[in-house]
């Protein structure tokens, strides 16, 4: 079997080792494009980036790729499965407009009022003045209520501005949609949306269109600094555990979110086969959608998929297949957590070429995998930093708080100039 997986990050990372670990035959043979220099130790790096979408495809041919995972959302919103759809090439992912759950914001929301799907209320603004004029009307409550503001578009991150009063939400107005805060296409329209509080969990599934599966559900912590300090990144750190989610809660989120979120994708024609993530917020109202991903996600990956016991491969293929339904998905009953470490600089500017030390020390601590996110070789072989988020340091264990001290053991024998983490993984104010 060929298998092609899509991304460069922690994430694809996991995703590549998960698959070389396949429990129900041979070992597939496994490229990912681009990925970087731990993935090159698990697959066959190609140099095709994942938004060249027909460069890809052509390679899916070429190399009689038998099942293609795309691991971000770049690739679909590019339109990567209708493309290879049209080609007759097995691809475990979304259609680019089933995939707008993820990349727009506004038809998230449309989707869900549709639905019936409890999320926060909202307004849609289509210029600035539009979207200050909502702001100012007060619908979302006097000038000292926290309001949120969402560029509808991938903005990488950085498309969300939880404001805490309204004062802080117009300037995020005017600089996501004059400003140039996100990309052009991100702010021609901005989402406005009631304030939620409460506990969040981000609950993941392998849906076929029909069946679904539900993965282990997770928590990540988005602020870069200890105490939830600093600005957002793509997270810091991610658990499995099974306070997440207490059973109640999990099969109300499945039956008032899960359920009519496949049937409505259903009804409006969307193909949707892939991974669905859905962020949650868990108010005293019962919990509530934040937001959809339409793929896995960085780094709930990595913690999740450490604790996979079915065979990832045989998984996606039924994905792709349609035949969810037949396959079993089996998990460890223990807990999980993956601590990012990062470059300094990181969010904003993370400094790269730091040559990395202690890593195979690292790797060698009991129950610890090391996924690898950005990271490059360096002509004399040394491994070396690439990216802001550099290594996912992950562990399983009987408890949280042991799978915890595995990570922050290993993660004590990683050395480079800059390197920073947070200690707090796993603790929530
Ligand atoms: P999103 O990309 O939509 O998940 O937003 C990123 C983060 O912003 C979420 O993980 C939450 O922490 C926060 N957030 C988004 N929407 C809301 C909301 N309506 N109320 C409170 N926090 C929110
Ligand atoms: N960790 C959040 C995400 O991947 O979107």
């Amino acid at each position: 079997m060929n298998v092609l997986v899509i991304g460069s990050g922690g994430r694809e990372h996991a995703l590549c080792r998960t698959l070389a670990r396949n429990s129900a035959g041979p070992r597939p043979r496994i490229f990912c494009a681009p990925g970087n220099a731990g993935i090159c130790e698990d697959a066959v790096c190609v140099h095709i980036g994942a938004t060249d979408v027909l460069a890809l495809a052509d390679f899916a041919e070429r190399e009689r790729i038998d099942l293609t995972i795309p691991g971000g959302e770049s690739s679909l919103a590019a339109g990567l499965a209708d493309e290879f759809a049209r080609r007759r090439l097995n691809v475990a992912g979304p259609t680019r407009s089933a995939a707008r759950l993820e990349s727009s914001k506004a038809f998230a929301k449309e989707f869900m009022l549709r639905h019936r799907i409890p999320t926060a209320r909202y307004r849609v603004a289509d210029s600035s003045a539009e979207a200050l004029g909502i702001l100012r009307g007060g619908e979302f409550g006097g000038s000292d209520a926290p309001v949120v503001v969402k560029a509808d578009g991938l903005a990488a991150g950085k498309g969300v501005v939880v404001a805490k009063d309204r004062a802080e939400a117009e300037r995020a107005v005017v600089e996501m949609m004059e400003g140039g805060r996100v990309g052009n296409e991100a702010a021609g329209r901005v989402v406005i949306e009631e304030a939620l509080a409460g506990r969040e969990a981000s609950l993941l599934l392998w849906t076929d269109g029909r069946d679904y599966r539900l993965m282990p559900p997770a928590r990540d912590h988005k602020r870069v600094g200890e105490g939830d300090a600093g600005p957002n990144t793509g997270g810091m750190g991610a658990i499995t555990s099974p306070d997440v989610l207490d059973e109640e809660t999990l099969a109300r989120c499945v039956r008032e979110i899960v359920e009519p979120t496949l049937e409505g994708a259903r009804a409006d024609g969307l193909d949707f086969r892939g991974v669905l993530f859905v962020g949650l917020m868990l108010t005293g109202e019962g919990p509530r959608v934040l937001e959809y991903n339409v793929r896995f996600g960085d780094p709930e990956t990595q913690a999740i998929l450490v604790r996979l016991r079915s065979d990832l491969y045989s998984i996606f293929d039924a994905v792709a297949r349609g035949r969810l339904g037949e396959v079993d998905v089996e998990w460890s009953d223990d807990a999980s957590a993956c601590v990012v470490l990062a470059a300094r600089g990181y969010p904003e500017q993370p400094e790269t070429g730091a040559r990395i030390e202690g890593l195979e020390e690292a790797a060698g601590v009991e129950g610890v995998q090391i996924f690898h996110a950005g990271t490059a070789r360096a002509e004399d072989g040394s491994v070396v930093t690439a990216g802001g988020r550099v290594l996912g340091v992950t562990a399983t264990g009987a408890t949280l708080s042991d799978a915890l001290a595995r990570c922050y053991d290993s993660a004590s024998r990683v050395r480079w100039d800059g390197l920073h983490y947070r200690r707090d993984i796993g603790k929530f104010s």
